[in-house]
């Protein structure tokens, strides 16, 4: 079975796009298949893997109001070997008025999730979350085995973040008995930057041993990967954002080996 991850926090802005497309395509050119769900009504995981919008023909938004479609008509190859795609756009951004009446919408993802694993073999399915904690968040939670937070190293960095555990917990009790907070990034980092290391030390403390020692610096090669529609690890294999990536990847595959997370 796949592990199924979602990537969450109901900031905008914080890296979450950005590391479920580097993770992504860190874990695949480590040898895993891997399956990202973009399910941001933004669409931005699917632009930054060059999908373009007038290319995305059937999108998550479908698939969750048609689960008895074949998985394999929803999925894409992206440009990169062992990644395929779900893409998202602006239509998923009606669904949870158009469901508001279906007292089963939270386990729809659910649903999808697990004919996929009947029909294919990903190792891990990453869900690229939208900066909500909206029905689409609720949805990523009941159908994931764990979560990983990005965390973007400023001022603000924990603000919210008691709000998100509360989530977390509310889902768990509820409706996923299994979830489990796998890990914690820290994103655009600026050692230069004195503030960066004390958000680094509130978080450590707040999150313990679950905040990943591969912190993703901020990199100006990071950002202007998305406009060439491939991930930085694709676009520049030497810069410091690509190799951070790496060691992230290489960090949560090491956490399957030692038993720190469910399977
Ligand atoms: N480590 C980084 N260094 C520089 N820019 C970054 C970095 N991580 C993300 N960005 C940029 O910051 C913006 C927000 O990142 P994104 O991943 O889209 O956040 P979210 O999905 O949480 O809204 C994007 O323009 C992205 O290219
Ligand atoms: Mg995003």
């Amino acid at each position: 079975m796949s592990k199924v991850i979602s990537i969450i926090n109901q900031k905008g802005g914080v890296g979450k796009t950005t590391s479920t497309i580097n993770l992504g395509c860190a874990l695949a050119n480590q040898g895993q298949k891997i399956l990202l769900i973009d399910l941001d009504p933004q669409g931005n995981a699917s632009t930054g893997l060059g999908i373009e919008p007038s290319t995305r023909l059937r999108t998550i938004y479908e698939f969750l109001l048609n689960p008895d479609l074949d998985p394999s008509s929803f999925i894409i190859s992206s440009n990169i070997e062992n990644l395929d795609v779900i893409t998202a756009n602006v239509d998923l951004s009606g669904l949870e008025t158009e469901v508001a009446e279906n007292n089963k919408r939270a386990f729809f993802l659910k649903d999808i999730v697990a004919k996929i694993n009947e029909k294919s073999e990903y190792n891990h399915i990453l869900i690229d979350c939208p900066p909500s904690l909206s029905l689409l968040t609720i949805m990523a939670l009941v159908a994931s085995n764990n979560v990983i937070i990005p965390l973007q190293t400023e001022f603000f960095a924990l603000e919210g973040v008691s709000q998100l555990i509360k989530t977390i917990e509310r889902v768990k009790q509820n409706l996923n008995t299994s979830l489990d907070i796998q890990g914690v990034i820290l994103t655009m980092y600026d050692k230069r930057n004195k503030l960066c290391s004390q958000v680094e030390s509130e978080a450590r403390r707040y999150f313990e041993d679950k905040v990943y020692k591969s912190v993703i610096p901020r990199n100006v090669r990071i950002s202007e990967a998305p406009s060439h529609g491939v991930p930085v690890i694709e676009y520049d294999k030497n810069c410091t954002g690509t190799i951070a990536y790496e060691n992230l990847a290489k960090e949560v595959l090491e956490q399957y080996n030692n038993n720190n997370v469910a399977a």
